[in-house]
């Protein structure tokens, strides 16, 4: 008798995840799962978490970067209908946590729902980015959220008003809690402004983001009193290679894989901008990105 009986017939092993993420890097997933709906995503965390199995759900992958020797737990993808439904009433939306945050954003845009042009551009999944409070220089996803839907690790569903949700800067206090379903409180405005708005926003962000090349967005959090990537460039590191991995020319705090690159070679660019800024200027950066396996326990990147 094995934890994954009740799932055996779908749980799929040794699973390539590494192209599922934006920096198309790393190895396999021990397991991949993809629930029917909330109530059996819920089974299985009840169940994994006895056995000790790790459980990651991957969104849109835009800011996760899995080792050369992959993932040794069950990754989760709420690819199923019921992770993806939008339902409107009036100006709130409920949207579930599998919808992608850049097409839905452009949708309420067009349709005159105001709130989510600050989300142009920003690659996630919905449950990512509330969990992650995504957002940038125009504003954050944490400030549209009116409830969020979550699983704890014990298979308990729960409905958090937005008065029990801290979003911080990049993180809130949703802990290990997986996100089902978020409701947006947006505005009704006019369309055309709206989407004038969304697109200036997009524009802004492909002019100073490498964004059709192979990263993982911005490596590390800003420091509480300056940007990382102006640390960085004023530390002379655009440009810098380790392997395939190179810091980015048009923004320092973002990292580019070239063909051929390695997981092993990110994380060895990661420690060498840190060590510089480190030396320069006296600063201790903190990796945004989350790192999945066993080489983050092992070079103790944080
Ligand atoms: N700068 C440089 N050189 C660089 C990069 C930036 O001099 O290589 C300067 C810029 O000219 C600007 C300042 O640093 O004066 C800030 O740069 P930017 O506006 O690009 O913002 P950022 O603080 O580097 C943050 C978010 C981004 C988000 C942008 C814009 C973090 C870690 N990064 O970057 O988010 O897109 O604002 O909204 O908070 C991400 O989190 O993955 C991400 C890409």
């Amino acid at each position: 008798m094995s934890w994954l009986d009740d799932f055996a017939s779908r749980i799929e092993h040794d699973v390539p995840i590494g192209h599922r993420t934006w920096f198309r890097l790393g190895g396999r997933a021990r397991y991949l799962f993809k629930p029917r709906d909330a109530q059996d995503l819920a089974a299985l965390v009840r169940r994994a978490r006895q056995a000790d199995v790790p459980v990651k759900v991957l969104g849109n992958g835009a800011n996760v970067l899995i080792c050369d020797d992959g993932f040794d737990g069950v990754v989760v993808r709420l690819d199923e209908g019921s992770f993806r439904r939008v339902e409107r009433r009036g100006t709130q939306v409920r949207v579930g946590a599998g919808v992608d945050l850049m097409g839905f954003a452009r949708t309420c845009s067009t349709q005159g729902l105001s709130g989510l042009e600050c989300m142009a551009g920003i690659p996630a999944s919905i449950g990512g980015a509330v969990k992650m409070n995504a957002g940038g220089r125009f504003g954050d996803f944490g400030s549209t959220v009116a409830h969020v839907q979550v699983l704890r690790r014990d298979g308990a569903i729960e409905d958090w008003p937005q008065k029990r949700v801290r979003f911080g800067y990049r993180n809130t206090n949703l802990g290990d809690g997986i996100v089902l379903s978020a409701t947006l409180a947006l505005r009704e405005e006019d369309p055309l402004q709206v989407r004038r708005k969304y697109d200036e926003n997009f524009a802004w962000k492909l002019l100073t983001q490498p964004m059709s090349e192979n990263s993982a967005g911005c490596i590390f959090k800003n420091p509480t009193d300056c940007s990382a990537g102006a640390l960085m460039d004023k530390a002379g590191l655009k440009g810098t290679r380790c392997g395939q991995a190179r810091v980015s020319h048009r923004h320092a705090n973002f990292i580019v894989a070239d063909q051929g690159a390695t997981t092993s070679d990110v994380l060895r660019l990661i420690e060498l901008m840190r060590e510089r800024v480190r030396c320069v200027f006296g600063t201790e950066l903190e990796v945004e990105v989350d790192i999945w396996g066993s080489m983050s326990d092992r070079d103790g990147i944080r």
